[in-house]
């Protein structure tokens, strides 16, 4: 049974086939309206979304599917009853659990205790869909994705440590330019340093942003995440020098940006930058649809081949 929990789960020729599937969704979504008939699975959250709720429920939609949207209002998890009874009652009705999480401990839980595949959603650590979404985004304006340089700007968080990772999968270069003390987590940076001694990628940190110039493509998210409480008012002078703006792009010389979003206008992007031709933001977000219908149709059909 494969999950898709942090993408180490998977090798470079298969994350580059589950992006390529993608794509031919994409191209032509007609093909792939029977790929899960007949099958349900569980959307759960515990944390808020507007992109990966929608994005999930209308991809299973479009592959014959149906989804099945659980928020905390009917019990939250591991409280009402365990995580290990949520994921084995789960495994009798559905096919698959997609779950975001406060804590990467659940999704272990409910990938050990049930018997379907678990999809993480987001978690404290990592947000494998979105990546795959982002990498779909760059491999669409880049023939060679082992050329291609990522500069991730702001907290080391959930997505720069599954950039790292997927780049690093992928063969592909991604530094982490982040305020001393905000870097990403050392054990994660390890393990995907491993990963990238055999693909070539070359990963960085650094808190200097001088030392991404002539990188590709940049990066930000949120300076603070959901679960930090955290007034973005309070980190706003430390991240400030982060901050993606058209300086930073002019002084780096960086042609294309991405941000997982929900963006926070003036912090960590400002509106000249989202707005403008450097963006390539949206095709970032339609392409969670597309990489998920693909994550899905590889994961959910494991009984089938
Ligand atoms: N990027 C992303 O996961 O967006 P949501 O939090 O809205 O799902
Ligand atoms: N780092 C952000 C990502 C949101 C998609 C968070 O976890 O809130």
């Amino acid at each position: 049974m494969r999950h898709l929990l942090n993408t180490t789960e998977f090798s470079r020729d298969e994350v580059l086939e589950m992006i390529n599937l993608g794509m031919a969704m994409k191209a032509n979504p007609e093909n792939y309206r029977q790929t899960l008939a007949g099958k349900s699975v569980v959307t759960l959250f515990e944390k808020q979304s507007l992109r990966t709720r929608v994005t999930f429920d209308v991809g299973l939609y479009r592959l014959g599917g149906h989804a099945v949207y659980m928020d905390q209002h009917n019990g939250v998890m591991g409280k009402r009853e365990s995580i290990k009874d949520y994921a084995c009652n789960l495994s009798r009705w559905c096919d698959g659990i997609v779950a975001r999480v406060y804590d990467h401990k659940t999704l272990l839980e409910l990938s050990r205790y049930g018997t379907v595949p678990v999809i993480n959603a987001l978690c404290n650590l990592y947000h494998p869909c979105q990546v795959l979404a982002d990498y779909m985004t760059i491999m669409e304006n880049y023939d060679d994705i082992t050329k291609v340089k990522l500069a991730y700007f702001g907290d080391g968080n959930n997505m720069t440590h599954s950039l790292l990772i997927t780049g690093a999968i992928l063969g592909s270069s991604v530094a982490a330019v982040c305020p001393k003390g905000e870097g990403p987590d050392a054990a994660i940076f390890n393990m995907a340093a491993e990963i990238a001694k055999k693909s070539g990628a070359k990963l960085v940190v650094t808190d200097r942003v001088e030392d991404v110039r002539g990188y590709d493509v940049a990066y930000t998210d949120t300076w603070v995440s959901m679960g930090d409480n955290t007034p973005l008012e309070e980190v706003k002078d430390r991240f400030m020098p982060y901050q993606v703006n058209q300086k930073l792009l002019d002084d780096t010389g960086i042609r294309h940006v991405l941000h997982c979003q929900p963006a926070h206008r003036g912090y960590e992007i400002t509106d000249e930058v989202m707005d403008g031709p450097a963006s390539i933001i949206y095709d970032e977000a339609e392409n969670r649809l597309h990489a998920q219908m693909a994550v899905m149709a590889t994961l959910f059909n494991q009984g089938n081949k």
